[in-house]
């Protein structure tokens, strides 16, 4: 059994005192609740304060970004070393902003990946076809090559402890999300390949998130297909009401 994973992204939003005030709320709202497990990615600036809100409760946090290596001349980049000492536990890799605004590529997705495993952190691994990519039927073709050269060199445990997130590029930030049935059309084809190259042990444990524009109304459409394993979510993760309400919506329990 996959528990579910509801993380949000918080993008370039919330200071460190901002972040801090989510998480007490938050954490407010998700006492006591189990079921589902909960991460947030504020921006590098927040982490530390986010960690040291959420200790001893249900919230994990999450970087949003890393460089892959350890240190070096690389002006404005920060390593996993670093966002690991200031609380974050997973790091989201590959976000389609970064592939098409920052320059990312399979490769440096790799790397990142790579840098992410060596630190002791879990890499939350971003997929997804543009609506170009869509339209033009390269939908699978296009997720085959990101999780083939995004994730080459891992082995099958590493795989069954990371963390996917299929975001069709299309649906992030848009208010346009997949209906249930094309998310899960990529989840499945997802799996069947993780199956296929890192097999089924690995593929059965490792979890899929589905990622574009994720809100309290869609989420348990999405989330009851059998290989949607919770919810990547950015613009309805910055009120923790309407946060909760997603976690509220991806209890299976
Ligand atoms: P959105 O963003 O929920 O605002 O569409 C999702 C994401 O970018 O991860």
């Amino acid at each position: 059994m996959r528990t579910p994973l509801i993380a949000g992204n918080f993008k370039m939003f919330k200071t460190a005192a901002e972040t801090a005030d989510y998480v007490l709320a938050l954490r407010g709202l998700i006492a006591g609740r189990h079921g589902v497990e909960v991460m947030i990615a504020p921006p590098f600036t927040s982490l530390q304060s986010a960690a040291q809100a959420a200790a001893g409760s249900a919230i994990a946090v999450g970087a949003q970004n890393i460089h892959w290596e350890r240190e070096g001349a690389f002006t404005g980049e920060v390593s996993a070393g670093m966002v690991r000492e200031a609380g974050a536990r997973f790091v989201i890799v590959g976000h389609s902003e970064r592939r098409t605004l920052f320059g990312e590529t399979d490769d440096s997705v790799n790397k990142k990946v790579n840098a992410a495993i060596a630190a002791g952190m879990t890499p939350v691994v971003c997929v997804g076809e543009t609506l170009e990519q869509r339209d033009r039927n390269e939908t699978l073709a296009v997720l085959d090559r990101q999780i083939k050269e995004g994730l080459d060199g891992a082995t099958g445990e590493q795989l069954a402890a990371m963390v996917l997130a299929y975001e069709p590029v299309w649906a992030i930030g848009t208010g346009r999300n997949a209906t249930p049935a094309q998310a899960g059309e990529a989840h499945f084809h997802i799996r069947q390949r993780l199956k296929q190259w890192f097999g089924l042990e690995s593929s059965d444990r490792c979890r899929i998130l589905y990622g574009g524009s994720v809100k309290p109304d869609n989420i348990s459409k999405l989330i009851a297909h059998p290989d949607v394993d919770g919810a990547l979510v950015g613009g309805a993760s910055l009120d923790p009401k309407a946060f909760f309400a997603i976690i509220q919506g991806a209890r299976t329990t």
